[in-house]
């Protein structure tokens, strides 16, 4: 562990178990030596969560989430690891040690400090607003734009007073110094002069999914405008301080994740976010006026199944929407587009067709591909052979980025259908541009993209290549798991190399690793050294509902049938003769004995 000792986490697994946990969000009914309810990761009607007493591991059949105690508690909190321990350990009243961030507890005190000055600076906005007289501009605002006082109040939107003291002066009575209300961002330094950052605007606070304020965006109540020659801007946003990184949170996602939502749609704006919401949609969320980062589409990613963009519908919101798409596939992600007609964003959209018809749009939302693919057919003439060319050699730039061969293939076909181009022309054409770019990606953000694609790659492979040797591990991997023996026999016969999926020989070296501690891998422990997909994946292998008798003819069995398998693949792929006779003399040992 990066963070705490293992005989710490390990304290913190063995006085937590995960079936008392899950039991307070899901209603568990015992099946078998399992226990199953309705997954509360997606919307189901017939249960096919699964949690574990024997392997504390939960697992959906379902959406495929899965995981130990600790990623339950990630995954259901919005926590992060760290975090998600620390949760665990104080209910089971085990102290952690005190880890160091690197600037010690100074920066633990002034981000707590900061989230203190957050929260009052909120509580005072939405005082003014509500309170006072100099509010009634910005209830008034909000009225023409038909935000209720309910939705005033779940937002906790706010109002900074035209004052250039107000927040400073409430602040310092409070107790806080100017270098701490510099530090949150409330108040800004300019020739010698502090001041209150936000003035005269209508507010909106930006809250974590711990609940925390962790910055603001600012709204004049008019058009942009100059004074003095200044351009005063429409929103002003939190600069970035210890708390708040725009890139790595979204706008209202605190609230979207509460209904555990299949999809979240993804806004532009603070406005679009409130509209949608108080139209009873609530599973959406705005990235904080900037273009949809790694981080941001990760963190949807965890709370969703898919993205649903919806941005504005001019020129500058199709591109934002272009590359959302591509960050979302760069992460792995699934994302479909809404198109909205005739207004400029959503919060227009529903002010002038209301919440029915917007849903409508939501139900119609096309395939990020397919509307990545309908751009183009604008784009470019079928007129001409060369149209045609043009449109195929984009088209086929953005097939490239789906992870999965079907669904290219299916593209493919539709490709043809339209241009009356053969598929097999247009799949050389996507096979040249692959091909392509895997030499010439450098920077760290196509290296990144590329790994998972050849991790993605490996996959398919092998599971095209064998789909027996992949299986064939999987069983063995599992029986090794709850027998030391089992661990001997195979490395007797296998180095951790010779398996062919990188997640095998992970789980391998663990187990051989523990065998030399003469020790088995824990299973909830294991789960902490993988991420993401990962996690899903190696949780199947352990939830396999086979039930695998662990003899040690079995095991020999398995063995032998690997064996042969990498023996046969290897066979395909080899054109020297003389080295087919050997492999053929080995398989014909290992087949009928030597
Ligand atoms: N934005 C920003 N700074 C600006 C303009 C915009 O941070 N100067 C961000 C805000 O988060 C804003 C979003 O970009 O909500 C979208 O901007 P825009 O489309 O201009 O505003 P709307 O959301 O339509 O706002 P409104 O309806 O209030 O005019
Ligand atoms: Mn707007």
């Amino acid at each position: 562990m990066p963070y705490y000792p293992d005989d710490v986490v390990n304290e913190v697994f063995s006085e937590n178990d995960i079936v008392d946990y899950v039991s307070r969000y899901v209603r568990l009914k015992k099946v078998g030596n399992d226990y199953s309810g309705l997954c509360p990761f997606h919307k189901e009607k017939s249960p096919s969560f699964h949690v574990s007493r024997d392997k504390q591991l939960f697992h959906c059949f379902g959406c495929g989430a899965s995981g130990n105690l600790v990623q339950f508690v990630m995954r259901s909190e919005g926590l992060d690891f760290v975090e998600a321990l620390k949760l665990l350990a104080e209910r089971a009243g085990i102290a952690l040690p005190e880890k160091d961030d690197g600037g010690g507890s100074k920066t633990q005190l002034l981000k707590k400090k900061i989230y203190e000055m957050n929260k009052l600076a909120a509580r005072f906005y939405y005082d003014t607003l509500a309170k006072t007289d100099e509010g009634k501009i910005a209830t008034a605002y909000f009225r023409e734009r038909k935000i209720s006082l309910k939705t005033l109040t779940t937002f906790g939107l706010g109002f900074a007073p035209d004052s250039y003291t107000a927040l400073r002066e409430y602040l310092t009575k409070q107790g806080y110094s100017d270098e701490e209300m510099l530090e949150a961002g409330l108040v800004i330094q300019r020739d010698g002069k502090i001041f209150d950052k936000f003035r005269n605007r209508v507010m909106f606070p930006i809250i974590d999914l711990r609940g925390n304020v962790i910055g603001f965006g600012g709204r004049i109540m008019g058009q942009a405008a100059e004074n003095n020659g200044y351009k005063i801007p429409k929103y002003l946003n939190s600069a970035e301080t210890p708390v708040f990184n725009k890139g790595k949170n979204l706008f209202s996602l605190n609230l979207a994740k509460k209904s555990s939502p299949y999809s979240i749609i993804l806004v532009e704006g603070y406005m679009d976010v409130i509209t949608v919401y108080q139209a009873g949609i609530t599973n959406v969320a705005a990235s904080l006026g900037t273009a949809l980062t790694e981080n941001q589409a990760k963190l949807l990613m965890k709370y969703c199944n898919e993205i649903l963009l919806c941005y504005d519908s001019d020129g500058a919101g199709q591109e934002a929407t272009i590359r959302a798409i591509e960050v979302i596939n760069s992460v792995g992600g699934r994302s479909r587009v809404i198109k909205l007609r005739g207004a400029k964003d959503p919060d227009e959209y529903i002010k002038a067709n209301g919440s029915a018809m917007f849903l409508k749009a939501v139900s119609e939302a096309v395939a990020s591909t397919q509307y990545r693919l309908n751009i183009l057919k604008v784009k470019y003439s079928f007129d001409s052979p060369e149209g045609k060319a043009l449109f195929i050699s984009e088209a086929v730039q953005v097939l490239r980025s789906i992870s999965d061969a079907v669904t290219v293939d299916a593209y493919i076909n539709q490709i043809s259908t339209e241009t009356g181009i053969s598929r097999d022309a247009i799949y050389s054409e996507f096979k040249k541009h692959v091909a392509l770019h895997s030499n010439s990606e450098q920077n760290a953000a196509e290296r990144e993209l590329k790994k998972t694609k050849q991790e993605n790659e490996t996959v398919m492979i092998v599971n095209e290549g064998s789909t027996k040797l992949l299986a064939a591990e999987k069983k063995l991997i599992y029986l090794m798991s709850s027998s030391k023996k089992a661990v001997d026999t195979v490395k007797e016969s296998f180095e951790v190399e010779d398996f062919c999926h990188p997640i095998h020989k992970k789980l391998v070296g663990m187990m051989y690793d523990a065998r030399k501690e003469n020790k088995l891998i824990e299973l909830s422990m294991i789960m902490n050294d993988f991420e993401g997909g990962e996690v899903n994946y190696v949780s199947d292998i352990f939830y396999s509902f086979e039930e695998f008798k662990n003899s040690e003819e079995a095991i020999d069995e398995l063995i032998r049938n690997i064996k042969i398998e990498k023996i046969t693949e290897q066979m395909k792929n080899e054109k020297d003769a003389r080295v087919i006779v050997e492999l053929t003399k080995k398989l014909n040992e290992l087949r009928y004995g030597g």
